[in-house]
């Protein structure tokens, strides 16, 4: 049996994730054909450039009317990648991602409910976690009839954390592995969860033959907050995502980049170009942000005009009240902070809301100052990428509640909830010699490049390991997956 980690034949590799590496458009002009497009996110990026040509399989929900087209006459193959696209009736999906998934699972692990007012455990929210089992239980079932013999299963996010028991009774064969690209709970955290639901996730991860992190404070985590439920946690892994830095210089060097920096250096000339890049997710921070540059306006009037922060915050999530509401106090502030301080010739906030991805990375080669300040990331692979194709020695600015933060080198450290101490870091960026953000901007190139997305992939395969029995799933999941 060939060995999975050389990455040459990886058809006994199977990868389960709610997002697909493309997603399907109809364009009436190609003839109603789907077309593959980019999909969103870091994952796409990372894990789909490692797999491609490979021969792996990805299993993932079918999100829109193309991939429900292409999940009806079957599966597709995308650059040497079998692509298997699950239809799950949206009402189980609509529940499942949005009442569990993004407001209740995902809001826990970034430590951002408003205790007073949520999360709220009714009547309806636990029929959307019997949906949120049916989701996972779909999944599970596809990668159990798809996966080869002693296959090697890697399973993505918390979308999918229930997977683990249904594939340790449907599956005994195959090697598992969880990776979470969001933090971990604290350990009182995840007490917030009904007990019962509760039980079973943990039970369900620690079902898995091994459970992957991006940094240690997220493992660490993991592994206090499931024995103080009473369970052993599988072995841990802790494997950064790497930026995948030769596709981000091939985007920042191709024409359609080179013009949009044009169009940068057009607007902005030489002022000092702030940057942020990011989607609209209460978990940035962006609203702290802003007010920490309001701040720095404050105290320093002689920086007025000639200092520019051009925010790019991609809408996120949008059918969420929360994100909408977030989206609107950012617009909000970002308006207030220009009509203070602004005037006919400068906006000192520029908001592009836009998803446009060449227009990211050209931005990301010309800032000065990259902010990068978020409450909790389970890593943030902006804060590799803006210095892998950086231009102008920018300085990072990271809070070391993004992931990223222990593994990058010359960064600035700042406190996510601290506008003050935010403030005097941007003041200290904009101080700083162009000698010392050259020697920073060279660290921070060399410890965002160390490793490359095929070096994560091959962490992830060799620690996955047989799964382990579930304790607390009452049925039997191989007559289930029958
Ligand atoms: C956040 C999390 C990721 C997750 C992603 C899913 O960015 O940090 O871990 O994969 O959301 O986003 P989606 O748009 O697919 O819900």
């Amino acid at each position: 049996m060939s060995d999975l980690t050389d990455l040459t034949d990886l058809s006994r590799l199977v990868v389960a994730a709610n997002r697909g590496p493309v997603s399907f458009a109809i364009d009436a002009d190609l003839g109603g054909e789907p077309q593959a497009r980019k999909g969103a996110g870091g994952l796409a990026s990372g894990l789909f450039h490692a797999l491609r040509g490979r021969g792996a399989t990805w299993i993932a929900a079918a999100a829109t009317d193309g991939d429900r087209k292409i999940a009806e006459s079957g599966d597709a193959e995308v650059d040497g990648v079998r692509l298997v696209l699950l239809d799950i009736p949206p009402e189980v999906y609509e529940p499942a991602y949005n009442v569990v998934a993004n407001q209740t699972l995902w809001f826990l692990h970034h430590d951002l409910f408003e205790l007073p007012r949520r999360p709220i455990f009714d009547r309806h929210w636990y029929e959307a976690w019997e949906r949120y089992r049916e989701y996972n239980e779909l999944f599970a079932r596809r990668v159990a009839t798809a996966a080869p013999p002693d296959a090697t299963v890697l399973v993505h996010d918390y979308h999918l954390g229930l997977t683990g028991s249904l594939l340790a009774g449907a599956r005994p064969d195959l090697r598992t592995l969880h990776f979470s690209h969001t933090p971990w709970c604290e350990p009182g955290q995840l007490a917030i969860l009904p007990s019962t639901a509760r039980d079973e996730l943990v039970s369900a991860m620690c079902s898995f033959g091994a459970c992957g992190f991006h940094a240690d404070q997220w493992a660490s985590a993991f592994d206090t907050s499931v024995r103080a439920a009473g369970e052993v946690p599988p072995p841990l892994l802790v494997s950064p995502l790497a930026a995948d830095a030769e596709k981000m210089v091939e985007v920042a060097r191709s024409a359609e980049c080179r013009a949009a920096r044009r169009a940068l250096d057009a607007r902005f000339g030489d002022s000092y170009l702030i940057v942020r890049s990011d989607r609209v997710e209460l978990s940035k921070n962006i609203l702290r942000g802003f007010r920490a540059y309001a701040e720095l306006l404050d105290r320093r009037p002689d920086i007025h005009g000639r200092v520019v922060f051009l925010a790019l915050a991609y809408g996120s999530r949008e059918t969420l009240a929360e994100y909408l509401a977030y989206r609107a106090e950012v617009e909000h502030l970002a308006q207030s902070i220009n009509d203070r301080y602004g005037n006919d010739s400068w906006s000192p906030i520029v908001l592009e809301v836009q998803d446009d991805f060449v227009a990211s990375v050209a931005a990301l080669t010309r800032y000065d100052l990259l902010l990068v300040n978020p409450i909790r990331d389970g890593l943030n692979l902006v804060a590799k990428e803006g210095p892998i194709v950086n231009e102008h020695d920018g300085v990072l600015a990271l809070s070391p509640g993004a992931g990223a933060f222990t593994e990058l080198d010359g960064q600035l450290e700042v406190h996510p909830y601290d506008i003050v101490q935010t403030a005097s870091v941007m003041a200290t960026a904009i101080d700083m010699s162009p000698a010392e953000r050259e020697e920073r901007a060279a660290r921070l190139r060399a410890s965002a490049t160390a490793r490359t997305p095929e070096d994560w992939l091959r962490d992830l395969i060799a620690h996955a390991a047989p799964t382990r029995g579930a304790s607390a799933v009452a049925r039997s999941d191989r007559q289930l997956l029958e």
